[in-house]
């Protein structure tokens, strides 16, 4: 069973958090860690309430527990998706800032040269946000923004979150049948 921590913070679309989550919890062990500010989008956007648990492959970490398991380089997992990522927690990664159970985890992630995939949303991006994005990709980790593509017979939210979210699957090596390859 591959092993992901998915992190979700304080940036719009944590709908793609939520269907990621549903379609890895299967067939992965799942560490799920959500910032405050995510814990926030989480109830705007979704309803959703955050619990903290360990069970049944999946455990939900409090982000301001730090000295945990999965904060250390000897935890080995696949890959870190972090949906959707905030500019601020990409600002304080890129700064190796590592003051939070996410900031460090990613930190680890990158210098354990692990998948670490950054899924951000803003519009429209400053100059530090981008140079933030190339600091990280120049480190290692793959920025995926939350921008579905519209060519494929999307007919609802639901599918444009498909969208994304199989592309994620895409490159942490899960099947998925989300979403076909492009064919013309
Ligand atoms: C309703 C709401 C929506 C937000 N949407 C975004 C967003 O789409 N992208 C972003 O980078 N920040 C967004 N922010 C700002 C972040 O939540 C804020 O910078 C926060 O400090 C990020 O903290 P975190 O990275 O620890 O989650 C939003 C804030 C609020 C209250």
């Amino acid at each position: 069973m591959k092993r992901f921590v998915l992190a979700i913070t304080g940036a719009s679309g944590v709908c793609y958090a939520q269907r990621l989550f549903d379609c890895l919890k299967p067939n992965a062990e799942l560490h799920v860690i959500v910032s405050e500010r995510g814990t926030e989008l989480l109830n705007l956007e979704l309803g959703l309430k955050v619990s903290y648990f360990s069970g049944d492959h999946v455990t939900v970490h409090k982000n301001s527990r730090i000295n945990t398991s999965i904060a250390s380089g000897s935890f080995s997992v696949d890959a870190m998706i972090i949906v959707p990522a905030s500019m601020g927690t990409i600002g304080r990664i890129a700064s190796g800032i590592s003051e939070t159970l996410i900031e460090r985890v990613a930190d680890v992630t990158l210098k354990e040269k692990r998948k670490l995939i950054l899924v951000p949303r803003e519009t429209p991006l400053s100059t530090i946000h981008l140079k933030n994005l190339l600091t990280l990709d120049q480190a290692g980790s793959l920025v995926m923004p939350a921008s579905p593509g519209f060519y494929q017979g999307q007919e609802s939210m639901d599918d444009l979150v498909d969208f994304m979210v199989a592309r994620i699957m895409d490159q942490i090596g899960m099947a998925q049948n989300l979403m076909p390859p492009y064919k013309s």
